[in-house]
């Protein structure tokens, strides 16, 4: 009710911002004509743009039993029917990849990475690293010229040197071995007729590609299946024929149909055609690691999520540490004090995250440390509610001494309730825009996610220094945040997006949208949202997150606006309380929740 009032009341602050505004003009303005401007304003505003106003409860997909949510209806309908066929959500999370692969070809992938969060409906929790390796040859100053400077010809988010050792593949073996119920012929062979046959193209594919014509014919000696000379249309259909022998050699070879044999010979021989690094020897030796899960609280909930060498699960966790010290859900959405704490919040952790987490086979991460609570509480008790704190004179945190723009998320919930939480990339949209010349396969750009040097940004802007600098067989950096939420030791949220550095911070608000803010999961994703980073020292709001009032209040207190056009594309499930599942999937998308 308390929110509610709330809500009401800063709405109607906000139409009286607009009204007065209007009536100032006004000489003689009556009490009725002013309620009679309100109440006008009221359904004018509504209607012109469409604000989030919180629990609307717009509800998404709902389903009994099982569900997935992924950035393809295709591909989560593939998912749907392996867990109608009795297999699991694991099963079911390895097709959707796999078709990712051929349907979501600028983000799912066999030629790039990712990271896996799983929760078994005994309680038991583990996640998989199968994130890219920094190939044996690549060095610490690989990206600079001579004067120790990056070099400005895009050797670390365009071409074959961009490419770290791809890990999905693996990944999938991995998950499948540990956990997998069906056999993994069955699970790869949905993508195989999808290359083969061909896929029709939805609007957005269709578009993306378009955008991506020039970068495909630089990067690329082959007439690969995605270049046409007229624009590419919803509807038309892509074969992908090289791909469908590639997966074909995975489904008969398994692991070693990609990293070994007439596959890696390809990718090699891709490599030898450029400045490519990745050997036989890089190949045959990748392996994904099973990690510890990050694992914390946020008002009674237990939050579950993934571990270096992803920044993720400790930003998150730093963040709902230091927003569970107020009341923001007595504050409400996306009103100036909620927004001024988020970023607040966000650029300190931010801050911590470029300086102290790297690969943990590499460097010392002080996980412990960071999400010690004494640390976080000291960490932003010099936040002011009134004005900004300029990135300038925030750095990383003092911690204890230490005693000893294309990504693409998946999430499936089975009839048994087990969960995973799938982020998996090439890095930018089609990674380093070169395909495998006849293996079909696009690889990542995924090297420009280590500091090529200190303090110089990355294409997401980020900043980072040694614990993230280049060596061979390293991980690089990622932000990626697939999650796992429980309560009262029952599933309650499986949540992730892409969005590069926004991925963190777009899972934060989700999460506070479903925990604070009441919302069901479709209206928690659909929820405009706003991020900050550290670096550069601006909040980056998405179209309509904030009225103008708002803008104002958090400019007056020293915060610099960039308006931005969308901010993730999250796939989420939501157990309601009557135990049904409802999808979150998340409109800025072709994403789709599906299930029975
Ligand atoms: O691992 C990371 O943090 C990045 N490679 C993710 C890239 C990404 O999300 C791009 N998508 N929009």
């Amino acid at each position: 009710m308390l929110l509610l009032n709330l809500i009401q009341k800063t709405l109607s602050d906000w139409i009286s911002f607009f009204a007065d505004r209007l009536l100032s003009n006004v000489k003689k303005t009556t009490c009725s004509m002013r309620l009679f401007f309100n109440i006008s304003l009221i359904f004018l505003l509504c209607s012109a743009c469409d604000f989030h106003q919180p629990n609307q409860k717009v509800l998404g997909t709902t389903t009994d039993h099982a569900m997935v949510s992924s950035a393809h209806p295709l591909a989560s309908a593939i998912g749907v029917s392996v867990m109608q066929d009795g297999g699991n959500a694991i099963d079911a999370a390895i097709a959707v990849h796999f078709a990712l692969a051929v349907v979501y070809p600028q983000a799912g992938n066999i030629g790039g990475g990712g990271f896996a969060v799983i929760r078994m409906h005994d309680g038991s929790s583990s996640a998989l690293d199968f994130r890219e390796t920094a190939p044996s040859l690549a060095t610490k100053r690989m990206y600079l010229d001579e004067n120790g400077d990056l070099n400005n010809k895009r050797w670390s988010t365009h071409g074959r040197m961009s490419s770290g050792v791809p890990g999905a593949v693996d990944g999938m073996f991995s998950l499948h071995k540990r956990f997998g119920s069906k056999s993994m012929e069955s699970l790869i062979q949905p993508a195989i007729d999808l290359a083969k046959n061909g896929y029709e193209l939805t609007f957005l594919g269709a578009k993306i590609i378009n955008t991506t014509q020039e970068d495909f014919r630089e990067h690329n000696d082959w007439p690969i299946p995605y270049l046409q000379k007229s624009p590419w249309e919803k509807g038309d259909r892509i074969l992908q024929p090289e791909l469908a022998e590639t997966l074909v050699r995975i489904r008969d070879e398994g692991r070693n149909g990609f990293y070994q044999g007439k596959v890696a010979d390809q990718l090699v021989a891709e490599m030898q055609k450029g400045k490519g690094l990745i050997s036989h020897d890089d190949l045959a030796n990748y392996k994904s690691v099973w990690r510890t899960p990050i694992a914390g609280t946020y008002r009674n909930h237990k939050i579950i999520s993934m571990p270096p060498p992803s920044s993720g699960g400790i930003a998150l966790l730093q963040l709902l540490q230091g927003t569970e010290m107020h009341p923001i859900a007595d504050w409400g959405h996306n009103v100036s004090e909620t927004v001024h704490l988020m970023s607040e919040l966000e650029r300190r952790v931010y801050a911590d995250r470029a300086t102290y987490v790297g690969d943990p086979d590499f460097v010392e991460v002080p996980v412990d440390q960071l999400l010690d609570s004494t640390y976080n509480h000291q960490r932003f008790a010099d936040i002011s509610m009134k004005k900004a704190t300029p990135s300038s004179t925030v750095s990383a945190g003092t911690i204890p001494p230490i005693e000893s723009q294309e990504t693409t998320h998946l999430s499936v919930v089975d009839p048994n309730g087990n969960a995973v939480s799938i982020t998996t990339t090439l890095n930018s949209s089609f990674g380093s825009k070169v395909l495998v010349e006849g293996a079909g396969f696009f690889l990542n750009n995924e090297m420009d996610d280590f500091s090529s040097k200190p303090g110089v940004p990355n294409q997401f802007g980020l900043i980072g220094g040694d614990a993230n600098a280049i060596a061979p067989h390293k991980r690089m950096l990622s932000s990626m945040t697939p999650t796992i939420v429980t309560k009262n030791g029952k599933l309650k949220m499986v949540v992730g997006t892409p969005g590069g550095s926004t991925i963190i911070t777009s899972v934060y608000q989700t999460l506070l949208n479903v925990i604070d803010f009441g919302m069901g999961m479709q209206e928690a994703v659909n929820a405009k949202k706003v991020h900050h980073q550290w670096y550069p020292d601006e909040i980056r709001v998405e179209t309509n997150a904030l009225p103008q009032p708002t803008i104002d209040q958090l400019q007056a207190m020293g915060h610099s606006i960039t308006p931005t056009d969308k901010l993730g594309r999250m796939d989420c499930i939501l157990i309601l309380p009557d135990g049904r599942l409802e999808g979150g999937a998340d409109p800025r998308g072709d994403n789709t929740a599906l299930g029975f």
